[in-house]
């Protein structure tokens, strides 16, 4: 059975598979973000997004993933931080919301569930987002083939431009479409075709 490369990395507290800071577009608007709003990060791995927003004051972070090791080591390394993040195991084609958020945040996952799946969640996820609240979304294309370290598992690259369609009632504040050299811990260089998008529900 093929076994994603980030679960071997994912046992090891003293590395981050995906690199250890934070996403650029988390850092440059999170004076948009109010401390006290309920956040969601889906698809966290190891959890440098939602432990930089820990580190950074915010209070009420929901973080999952499917792998169990991620959450394991988030976990670990959120008590070791000594911040509260609320970690748990979950597969985003089933997940419940139980409470509106104010922002949702989603890196690098969503392309590894059908196109069908990822749709409903982020018309869920929509939904269950407060008026004025955000949503930051990166997700891979099929600009260029999928990388060789994830082509098993990517069943859901999207077309380029099509999140933008899905939020075409919100405000988009800011959308880019751009190919990225990436590296991660015994994985060799390669590129990825992505879209990262974010975003306001206005009504
Ligand atoms: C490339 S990693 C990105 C991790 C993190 N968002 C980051 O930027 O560092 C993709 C993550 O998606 C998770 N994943 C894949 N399918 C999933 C699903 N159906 N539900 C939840 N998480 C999933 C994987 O376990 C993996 O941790």
């Amino acid at each position: 059975m093929n076994i994603p490369f980030w679960e071997e990395t994912y046992k090891n507290d003293t590395v981050f598979t995906f690199g250890s800071e934070p996403n650029n577009t988390i850092v440059e608007f999170q004076y948009l973000f109010n401390k006290t709003g309920n956040i969601l990060d889906i698809g966290c791995g190891d959890g440098k997004n939602s432990l930089y927003l820990a580190k950074e004051g915010f209070l009420n972070i929901d973080a999952f993933d499917i792998s169990e090791n991620a959450i394991n080591k988030l976990k670990r390394l959120s008590q070791k931080n000594e911040v509260n993040i609320n970690a748990s195991v979950n597969d985003l084609c089933s997940f419940r919301f139980e409470k509106k958020y104010d922002l949702i945040i989603s890196f690098g996952t969503l392309h590894f569930v059908k196109k069908d799946s990822w749709y409903k969640f982020i018309l869920n996820a929509k939904e269950n987002t407060v008026v004025g609240g955000f949503h930051i979304i990166q997700l891979f294309t099929d600009q260029i083939p999928a990388s060789f370290d994830i082509a098993p598992f990517t069943v859901g690259l999207a077309s380029d431009g099509e999140i933008k369609e899905l939020y075409s009632d919100w405000n988009i504040i800011q959308y880019k479409s751009y190919v990225f050299e990436d590296e991660h811990p015994n994985v060799p260089k390669h590129l990825h075709a992505s879209n990262k998008i974010i975003v306001q529900k206005e009504k």
